[in-house]
């Protein structure tokens, strides 16, 4: 059974992009295990909107991202099993938390719990990391919870901070990464290779490639020194 995924976006959808491109049209034997069913966005102008169109995807327009029981109306009458935000930039309400606990996913662009809550999207987490001198950020792939930022997390990766960097510069290495990383983890919990346990511990395995496949996404860069 393909499992249907809404993905929540605010703006670009290059993550919407790569989830497209990776779960792709299914093609035999191999079933895809999952497909991007339905886009939504708080904003008519999302460039995520277009790219949903462009792939034939249904989407919808939120009048009021807050109205939690809209929201669980729409994803129940799309028969969506599983929510990936990539760059939506509303808070989930708990009335959706709640009962979509275990799925839901956000990938965030720095590594968690650092560089992360309220205001800390776009160019501002990746000034926060260079400003803070640290020489490693990355990605994180969470589940979501009733806060920003802050439920169990799934998967990290890490990506070097350079001495030089700008934040535009780190932005593009860190969402190359993104854009590898989010749709194996949306894939493998969508096939139930990896679930949130009651106890709030993930479970499962992310890659069915050997570790050092995985590794691959480490040629995003070399570490720094100095
Ligand atoms: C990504 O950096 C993601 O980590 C963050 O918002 C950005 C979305 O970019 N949550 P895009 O719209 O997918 O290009």
């Amino acid at each position: 059974m393909t499992a249907r995924i809404a993905v929540f976006a605010s703006g670009t959808g290059s993550n919407l992009e790569a989830l497209l491109r990776h779960l792709g049209p299914p093609a035999p034997p191999r079933p895809a295990s999952a497909a991007v069913s339905l886009v939504v966005s708080n904003r008519a102008s999302a460039g995520a909107l277009a790219i949903a169109a462009r792939h034939g995807v249904p989407t919808s327009v939120l009048s009021d991202p807050s109205d939690g029981r809209a929201l669980v109306a729409l994803l129940a009458h799309h028969q969506i099993d599983l929510v990936a935000l990539a760059g939506y930039l509303k808070r989930i309400p708990p009335d959706v938390t709640e009962p979509w606990r275990g799925r839901i996913l956000n990938v965030h662009p720095a590594l968690l719990p650092a560089f992360g809550g309220p205001e800390m999207y776009g160019a501002r987490v990746h000034q926060a990391v260079i400003d803070a001198g640290v020489r490693v950020t990355g990605v994180t792939v969470h589940f979501v919870d009733a806060h920003y930022d802050h439920g169990p997390i799934v998967a990290q990766w890490p990506v070097p901070v350079w001495s030089d960097d700008t934040p535009t510069a780190l932005a593009e290495r860190v969402l190359r990464v993104e854009h590898r990383l989010y749709p194996e983890v949306v894939e493998a919990v969508a096939a139930g290779r990896v679930a949130l346990e009651t106890d709030g511990r993930v479970r499962g395995r992310l890659f069915d490639a050997p570790v050092t496949a995985a590794f691959s996404l480490q040629n995003e860069g070399s570490p720094s020194c100095g």
